[in-house]
């Protein structure tokens, strides 16, 4: 086989066969196939597509391009949980916990933030002495006794995805629609959780700008897969701002708390109820999803969440005092309120740029490696659809300096859309694919 006639087969149209798909990846994994081939074959891909097949067996050859976790050790359903990436996206730090305390098992594997999205690694490690590094018994373990667990990737799963997805960074082929259904979903599959939930997010900070296109991939990555013999579910929602009220780190731990303790119900909890529900129901402790619904509402209302994260929080060896004692959270000490210039309605908040302020203060990463700073980020007060009058806070910077609080307020502002008309909020969930 020939690379050559493979990327000419793909860039005229034609079906790659499983054999070629498998043969191409086999030799991009160990360098047999160079980059400026394989990216010339990712813009065929870009552009001619793939069928179901190509896709699936796509997936197939980058999950087989390394290892797999052995999750056989944690008893009942294990689920997992994928996000297509957002601004403010700390979902995990709240569904773990009410799953978990719903009696299913997750069992996360996730990542370090870069650019403009944070990570959940980072987030957690907000807590003093809070670590990601463990090994493979004392991950399985921590699943059984706590019920779920969040872990660095230290298994070399998928190495495929590894060099494909940054070679499809720089040369402009994230967004095809197979590329990224066989980038998810190999990961996830290695991972080996019985029920899939997938957060495929919709809007102005998403792979996905329109709801079309969402539901898309919504369709292509649940059908895949169900291919591979997994329940999965997507939840096509909105990121047509930040999601929730902060951006940052230690802020967002912080909001992620005052929900699990109830004193917020906004987008973010109604996201993790949509999310849960789906994961209650395929791993079968709830018969429908107004059971599922009224449960992981008990595991809130009840405090069993908390407690979980807690457990979770001490078990991974950071200090879980800080659940309960927020001044314990490292929140950066200069804080600038951002006062709107105009009276209206809010109509948009541009959700990348959001992210941009809080990595220009410290909070994220320019490039791989970067420390961040826990403490600095962003709180909103404002979000879509909201009233503001003339000189009304719309959110607050929290900086080391006040050069750099006074440079984030005018960049936070920059971030509001405010029109005179009221402006509907279009609903949160906006489909779920099962
Ligand atoms: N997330 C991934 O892991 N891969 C993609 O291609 C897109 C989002």
């Amino acid at each position: 086989m020939r690379m050559s006639d493979l990327i000419m087969k793909k860039r005229d149209g034609g079906v790659l066969t499983d054999e070629e798909i498998r043969w191409m990846i086999d030799g991009y994994t160990k360098g047999d196939i160079p980059d400026y081939q394989m990216s010339a074959m990712c813009m065929a891909i870009f552009f001619a597509g793939m069928d179901m097949d190509e896709t699936y067996a796509l997936t197939m050859a980058m999950l087989d391009s390394g290892e797999r976790i052995d999750l056989s050790g944690i008893q009942g359903v294990k689920a997992d949980k994928h996000s297509t990436g957002g601004v403010g996206d700390k979902t995990s730090l709240l569904l773990c916990p009410m799953v978990a305390a719903c009696g299913v098992k997750m069992a996360k594997l996730s990542g370090r933030g870069l650019g403009h999205t944070g990570g959940t690694i980072d987030k957690l490690e907000s807590f003093a002495g809070f670590s990601v590094e463990m090994t493979d018994e004392q991950f399985i373990r921590q699943v059984n006794q706590v019920g779920f667990a969040i872990a660095g990737q230290t298994a070399d799963i998928c190495p495929a995805d590894k060099k494909l997805y940054a070679l499809r960074d720089v040369t402009g082929t994230v967004a095809s629609l197979p590329l990224i259904v066989s980038s998810i979903l190999c990961k996830k599959l290695a991972v080996g959780a019985d029920v899939i939930v997938l957060d495929v997010k919709c809007g102005s900070g998403a792979f996905m700008q329109t709801e079309e296109a969402a539901m898309g991939l919504a369709n292509a990555l649940v059908e895949v897969g169900r291919r591979a013999g997994k329940k999965v579910v997507a939840v096509v929602t909105d990121m047509d701002e930040p999601l929730g009220a902060t951006v940052g780190n230690a802020i967002e731990v912080h909001e992620a708390l005052a929900t699990l303790r109830g004193e917020y119900r906004g987008e973010l909890m109604e996201l993790c109820l949509a999310l849960g529900t789906q994961i209650l129901r395929e791993s079968g402790v709830a018969a429908d999803d107004e059971t599922a619904r009224a449960m992981l509402e008990k595991a809130v209302e009840s405090g069993a969440a908390l407690e979980r994260f807690a457990a979770f929080v001490k078990a991974q060896g950071g200090d879980s005092a800080a659940v309960y004692d927020k001044s314990l959270l490292p929140l950066a000490p200069v804080r600038k309120d951002v006062l709107a210039d105009r009276a209206g309605y809010v109509k948009h908040i541009q959700a990348e740029d959001v992210g941009l302020v809080s990595m220009h203060l410290g909070g994220g990463r320019a490039a791989k490696g970067d420390d961040i700073d826990p403490g600095v980020g962003v709180a909103l007060y404002k979000k879509v659809g909201d009233a503001v009058a003339a000189g009304e806070r719309l959110g607050t910077v929290f900086a080391r300096t006040e050069q750099a609080a006074d440079q984030a307020a005018g960049m936070l502002l920059d971030c509001y859309e405010i029109v005179p008309e009221k402006v509907e909020r279009a609903p949160y969930v906006k489909g779920v694919v099962k």
